[in-house]
């Protein structure tokens, strides 16, 4: 993706020293730009737990490079495989709900696990970390041209007409390595020269929808309007919106949807006004092992203060608020679960399928079971 005309991915390797990973600093957009150098693996775990990066797909590829850092780290230390397996669990336990976590680091366990010495270990630590960033930049743009064809059919059913289309959180770039997920069928939209318009949810409470996905479309000059979390019902019941479509951060083998909180109650309006509402997410955030979302996926609970405090920009300072009584409670649940019968359609890198078991395991036989 490019900002003010020069590509970025949200992660790399430094052009120059190899053992520095470095990222967008995403605390500080949309006012700032701020690149960090990762260098060791409680940085990287920072960078997750807080925030400095954060999304599903980015959150599995850096954790992925952590545990790269992790085997340069283990090479200096007594025992290399209790030293990967300690700091694993640290990268494990840094934010719950989104699988890919769980998928990088696992996938990072496997390989360097085969390197014969230190050097190997390595090595193969660093080409997995690529190849994590690599292929979920790649899923990202093949998710792109499968949700296109969704936009094309709306655009050719209205004639030609604007489509309106409601996100929520950001499932952009940002939130992957390049492209993003929901957001990637938009901009192959709008690179195709459809008449598209986004209703980006402002997604309280730590506001991803106001100030990253309006940042990210501006950036790509996609006509956009930021709404407050509560109004898309009401565009809906007015047929200003022709299509629901947001991100994962895991999805069940069955069709069932944990993202940003708020996002079950945007399915059951779009149910309720026969809006479509798809999920598109690259299939390292199908969980394999779970069948019931709601019983089964973790909900991150994030501290309070984020609901009774808000943050934004003043005198060229990124400040913090109190918005709420100080002494009252507040809760803060980061994500929520869509159940299947809510979602219309998934939209995977291998194509579009129906939100259950059957079409899942279709679209990947290789994960079918026995059972
Ligand atoms: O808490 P965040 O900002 O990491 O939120 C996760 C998400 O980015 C969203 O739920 C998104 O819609 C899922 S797609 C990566």
């Amino acid at each position: 993706m490019k900002i003010n005309g020069e590509h970025y991915r949200t992660i790399w390797v430094n052009e120059t020293d190899a053992k520095v990973i470095q990222i967008i600093d995403q605390r500080y957009l949309p006012h700032k730009f701020v690149i960090e150098d990762l260098k060791s693996v409680d940085e990287v775990v920072t960078s997750i737990k807080d925030m400095h990066v954060r999304g599903a797909g980015l959150i599995g590829a850096t954790a992925g490079y952590g545990m790269y850092l992790a085997a340069l780290e283990a090479a200096k230390e007594p025992s290399f495989d209790g030293y990967l397996s300690r700091t694993s669990e640290k990268l494990l336990a840094s934010r719950p709900t989104a699988v890919n976590l769980s998928w990088a680091v696992e996938k990072q366990l496997a390989t360097i696990k085969q390197g014969v010495t230190v050097e190997d270990k390595i090595a193969l630590g660093f080409k997995t970390a690529q190849h994590i960033a690599d292929s979920d930049a790649n899923c990202c743009q093949k998710i792109g041209q499968h949700g296109l064809e969704v936009i094309e059919a709306i655009n050719q059913k209205k004639r030609g007409g604007t489509v309106n289309i409601l996100t929520h959180c950001n499932a952009g770039w940002l939130a992957f390595v390049d492209y993003g997920s929901a957001l990637s069928p938009i901009y192959a939209a709008f690179d195709a020269g459809i008449d598209i318009h986004v209703w980006v949810d402002e997604t309280r409470p730590r506001n991803q929808g106001a100030s990253l996905t309006a940042w990210e479309l501006g950036q790509h000059q996609v006509p956009h309007t930021i709404i407050a979390d509560n109004v898309g019902g009401h565009l809906m019941q007015h047929g200003m919106v022709d299509m629901v479509i947001v991100g994962s951060d895991r999805t069940t083998y069955t069709g069932d949807v944990a993202n940003k909180i708020g996002t079950y109650l945007k399915a059951l309006a779009a149910k309720d006004n026969s809006v479509p509402f798809y999920a598109a997410l690259p299939s390292s955030t199908i969980d394999w092992e779970m069948e019931d979302g709601i019983k089964e996926i973790p909900i991150e609970e994030r501290s309070a203060e984020e609901v009774k405090y808000i943050s934004g920009f003043h005198e060229g300072e990124i400040k913090k608020v109190l918005l709420a009584p100080e002494k009252s409670k507040a809760m803060n649940f980061g994500f929520d679960i869509t159940p299947a019968r809510l979602v219309t359609n998934i939209i995977t890198e291998r194509g579009i399928c129906n939100a259950n078991k059957t079409s899942i395991l279709e679209m990947f036989p290789e994960k079918k079971t026995d059972g």
